[in-house]
C-alpha cells in the first residue's frame, strides 16, 4: 500500500524567537534548484502566512498573524522569504498576492522614508515595542523563483516594507535594531507615517 504523506502545518511554536541566537547569523545564497525540503519548507512558511490572516483560522489553529517570514525563522539558515500581502480588488473584495523569492537583493530604492505608525511587528519578536522604524518607501527587489528563474519585484508601502524587514532577517537584523533606545521616535517628524 502506498505511504500517504505525512500532512504538517507549521505553528506559531515552530517559528523561533529573538532569544535563538540563529536569528543573528547570516543566511546562505541558495543553490538551485531548490531541495525537497526547501520546497515543503516554503509550502509551510506560506500556509501559516494565509491561514494567520484569516481570523477563523489564526483562532483555530493559535496563529499568530504575520505577512511575512523568512526561512531563518523556522531555523533553516537560507536565503529564502515568503510574503503574503492582502490587497483588494476593484470591488473591494480582498485576496491574498503572494511572493516568494529566492537570493531575494534589494537593487534600488526610493529617498523618501516611511515607517509603521502602529509600530512595525515580527513573528520572532514576542513582546512589546516602541518606536519607529525608517524604512524605503519604495524598493525595488531582485531575486529568484522557485524553479530559479529570475524575478524582479517593485514594492511600494507597506509591500516595500515587508521586503526590507524579511530580507534584514537573512542579514541577522531585527526591526528593533533601527530603533535608537535613547530616542525611539527619532525621525518621526521627517519620515511619513503608514
Ligand atoms: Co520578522
Amino acid at each position: 500500500m502506498p505511504r500517504k504523506a505525512v500532512i504538517s502545518m507549521l505553528k506559531t511554536c515552530d517559528i523561533i524567537d529573538e532569544k535563538n541566537k540563529k536569528l543573528r547569523q547570516i543566511s546562505k545564497e541558495v543553490i538551485f534548484p531548490l531541495t525537497d525540503e526547501d520546497k515543503e519548507n516554503i509550502r509551510l512558511m506560506e500556509e501559516y502566512l494565509v491561514n494567520s490572516q484569516i481570523d477563523e483560522l489564526a483562532e483555530k489553529y493559535d496563529l499568530r498573524p504575520g505577512m511575512g517570514m523568512s526561512a531563518v525563522q523556522i531555523g533553516v539558515l537560507k536565503r529564502y522569504i515568503v510574503i503574503v500581502h492582502e490587497v483588494y480588488d476593484e470591488n473591494d473584495k480582498p485576496y491574498f498576492d503572494k511572493y516568494i523569492v529566492v537570493n531575494p537583493k534589494i537593487i534600488s530604492n526610493s529617498t523618501e522614508m516611511i515607517y509603521v505608525e502602529d509600530g512595525e511587528g515580527c513573528l520572532s519578536i514576542n513582546r512589546e515595542t516602541i518606536g519607529i522604524v525608517p524604512r524605503y518607501a519604495r524598493v525595488t527587489v531582485e531575486g529568484y523563483d522557485m524553479d530559479g528563474n529570475k524575478i524582479k519585484i517593485r514594492a511600494r508601502e507597506e509591500l516595500a516594507i515587508a521586503f526590507q524587514h524579511e530580507i534584514d532577517h537573512l542579514n541577522g537584523i531585527l526591526f528593533i535594531d533601527h530603533i535608537d533606545p535613547k530616542n525611539p521616535f527619532k525621525g518621526q517628524d521627517i519620515y511619513r507615517a503608514i
